[in-house]
């Protein structure tokens, strides 16, 4: 595995290849990862030429009051994770390598980026739609993969290379989940054991949100108000930031059952933030 720092040298490297026909395919990661980032990996592997990761902790996706500093980071065990699945190339770049001085461009996906996480993460997506856009520059894949775990960050990205013409393929891959559904992410690392044990609680509310879906339970109202009271009826959860039944494709929220439908929670456990979502098809007639 190649291990690059330097943003010229990775772009020389990828286009070294291109010319000579491989494809690349890239999982963009901030590290510490699990079997969902290696399930990317996997996916990238089986459909190009060459498999790119890169590991770098993006500091303008995070406010000043969110954990950038305390960001789990463990590159040796991430190293070998990576080697173990065979990647080609590791790019892992420093912040002073992706932002220069005087670095003033950022890209804005509007609208989509304002809603759910957007409105309690203000200038988060701005600053994935831009890091994601320099490293499609740097790195010059065919396809890139992200988890359905962070769907509206799957949108944003999708709007995105639509928006400025990226001829770039982007793969969303289903969201691991440990054996009681919750949803694989670097940030169950800050939950304690107990913590971790309830916040199986958010994939048994999306599943019993579909199933309700399912079995004929049509209002949306009554979907999102049994949702939130199964999630305040948790102890662990100290905040619940959203959660309810949404457009998959405007994020807006949904007022009438029928078509396509985006499961989608954000809560807080003390300190740690979690999110999980389930997309579901809702018959408007039964
Ligand atoms: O999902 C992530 O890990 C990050 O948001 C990403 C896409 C690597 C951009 O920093």
């Amino acid at each position: 595995m190649e291990i690059i720092r330097i943003p010229k040298i990775m772009q020389a490297t990828a286009k070294g290849h291109l010319v000579r026909g491989r494809t690349i395919g890239f999982v963009p990661t901030m590290g510490a990862l699990h079997d969902g980032h290696l399930s990317l990996v996997r996916r990238a592997r089986q459909e190009n030429d060459l498999t790119a990761v890169s590991i770098f902790v993006n500091p303008i996706q995070f406010s000043p009051a969110e954990d950038f500093q305390g960001y789990p980071r463990d590159i040796e065990v991430d190293t070998g994770k990576l080697l173990k699945e065979q990647v080609d190339i590791l790019f892992m770049p420093d912040t002073k390598a992706m932002y220069p001085g005087g670095f003033l461009t950022h890209i804005e996906v509007e609208q989509i980026s304002e809603r759910l996480c957007g409105a309690f993460r203000p200038g988060h997506f701005r600053g994935v739609a831009t890091v994601v856009a320099k490293l499609f520059h740097i790195v010059l894949p065919k396809r890139a993969y992200f988890g359905q775990k962070d769907y509206q960050q799957t949108r944003v990205i999708k709007r995105m290379t639509r928006d400025l013409d990226m001829d770039i393929e982007i793969t969303v891959c289903p969201t691991v989940r440990e054996k009681d559904g919750l949803a694989m992410s670097s940030r169950n690392a800050y939950l304690s054991a107990e913590q971790k044990r309830s916040a199986a609680v958010l994939f048994r509310c999306l599943s019993e949100a579909a199933a309700s879906l399912e079995s004929g339970i049509i209002r949306v109202q009554d979907i999102t108000r049994g949702m939130q009271q199964i999630l305040r009826d948790e102890p662990a959860i100290t905040e619940v930031q959203y959660a309810g039944l949404f457009d998959p494709v405007t994020l807006g929220e949904i007022h009438e059952i029928g078509g396509d439908a985006l499961l989608a929670i954000a809560v807080k456990m003390g300190d740690t933030r979690l999110i999980d979502n389930m997309l579901v098809m809702m018959k408007k007639e039964r």
